[in-house]
């Protein structure tokens, strides 16, 4: 799967750069990315959408690093986000606001403001009190917000619970069938621009089917609308198309694109911009978390490998069961090969990165664990005052720091100790 880290006499690199070496030039853990992988992945959704007026708006929660962004930038992409601080970001990067949609249940007044000030493309409104919160604030500084409903289709994406967004149980988006009611409401603010509809129906989505279940359901919508005299501009359908992490065989962009392409053009609706927002099949398998064994420990259960990196660093499999795989960087041939859960130094049960893997390791050996593009260094914390990993960006030979490791200083800098008279 990861192509841009190949195994090259054996040892493993990051595009032509070994491993050891960065974990010598800026320690363990280390999260390293490459910039050939995130190019791949990009143009693949680019060949995807050629010839189509489309906009992929990157996920900027799977991996908001600036230079991550950057990159994306520079390669056209639109954003996805879902915070005031998101937006920041963003911006920090090189970002045209223009680009921008705005998701999110919980958007603040602050949040709004700073988006209108910015001119960003669509608000995605997730429910009757948001719509009515975001055409106040623009009334008030005498501007039209660009709005999109974000509907909930009601399928199931057949994914994980937790990253499962699209059923009616969800507190995402509106209930499709009360959105055209919503959008009539919307037609008389004078605060709001109608611009198109919305869905993102989950993560990890393995399969076309529900996606396109989705689409058929949103079109439907579409056309109930337009019979109201309402024209939209543009439908957007999300991000969360899956990656491979073990024996996954998620589809292409293009597998998805082209029957959502047809489906547009069979229904009268080839003039609607279509929007993406992929997060994960972005960057997911453009980084690897690097990591060294600080003790191997054998109990009458299990064997241990204790490794530096923590669920602070990667929190998928505390908090998902998320299957990672873990490679050693030098696989050895001398050694016995043993089952080890993979675990890190954190006083929890629930800090393991992996667990039964059959692997020759010994102390001190580094070890990749694959997939941590997306969902990893942006879900990390600081939890048993452990610093923030450092993160890397590697092009061909080159390296560079894009995120210093956090110092112990800054961990607590912000603290202040009450000073009683
Ligand atoms: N758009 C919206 C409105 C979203 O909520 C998300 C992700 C995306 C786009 C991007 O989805 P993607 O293409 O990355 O699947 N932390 C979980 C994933 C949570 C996804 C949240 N929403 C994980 O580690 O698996």
């Amino acid at each position: 799967a990861d192509t841009q880290f190949p195994l090259r006499d054996g040892i493993l690199h990051a595009e032509d750069i070994p491993l050891p070496e960065l974990a010598d030039r800026y320690g363990t853990p280390l999260y390293i990315y490459s910039r050939a992988a995130l190019h791949d992945a990009w143009h693949r959704y680019a060949r995807a959408i050629a010839g189509h007026d489309a906009l992929i708006c990157y996920g900027v929660k799977a991996n908001s690093n600036l230079a991550v962004l950057h990159e994306f930038q520079q390669l056209g992409a639109g954003f996805d986000i879902v915070s005031g601080g998101e937006l920041e970001r963003i911006l920090a990067a090189g970002a045209d606001p223009r680009l921008v949609v705005f998701s999110g249940v919980g958007k603040q007044g602050w949040e709004i403001r700073k988006a209108l000030a910015a001119g960003i493309k669509c608000f995605n409104v997730e429910s009757a009190a948001e719509l009515e919160r975001l055409a106040d604030i623009a009334r008030e500084l005498g501007v039209r917000a660009p709005v999109s409903l974000r509907v909930n289709p009601d399928v199931d994406a057949r994914t994980h619970p937790y990253i499962s967004t699209g059923l009616k149980e969800n507190k995402f988006g509106v209930d499709i069938r009360q959105a055209p009611e919503l959008y009539r409401q919307a037609l008389q603010h004078p605060g709001l621009e109608i611009v198109g509809v919305d869905c993102h129906i989950g993560s990890q989505i393995t399969q076309i089917a529900p996606y396109l279940d989705a689409l058929d359901k949103l079109l439907d919508l579409i056309d109930v609308l337009a019979a109201d005299g309402i024209a939209l501009r543009h439908l957007d359908l999300g991000g969360g198309l899956g990656i491979r992490y073990t024996d996954e065989n998620p589809p292409d962009p293009a597998e998805l694109l082209t029957p959502v392409f047809a489906a547009l053009a069979a229904r009268g609706m080839g003039h609607l911009q279509l929007i993406l927002e992929p997060g994960r099949s972005l960057v997911g398998n453009a980084g690897v978390l690097l990591t060294r064994i600080e003790y191997l420990k054998r109990t009458e259960a299990r064997n241990f490998a204790i490794v530096d990196a923590a669920m602070n660093d990667l929190m998928r499999p505390a908090l998902y069961e998320a299957w990672h795989g873990v490679v050693p960087v030098a696989p050895r041939t001398g050694t016995p090969i043993e089952t080890y859960d993979i675990v890190g130094p954190i006083c929890e049960s629930g800090d393991w990165l992996a667990r039964g893997r059959a692997l020759p390791l010994e102390q001190g050996d580094l070890l990749a664990i694959q997939s941590a593009g997306a969902y990893a260094f942006s879900m990390s914390s600081q939890y048993n005052t452990r610093p923030r990993a450092a993160e890397v960006l590697v092009d061909g030979q080159n390296s560079w720091l894009i995120r210093p490791r956090e110092t112990l200083q800054e961990l607590y800098a912000q603290e202040r100790i009450p000073h009683r008279a």
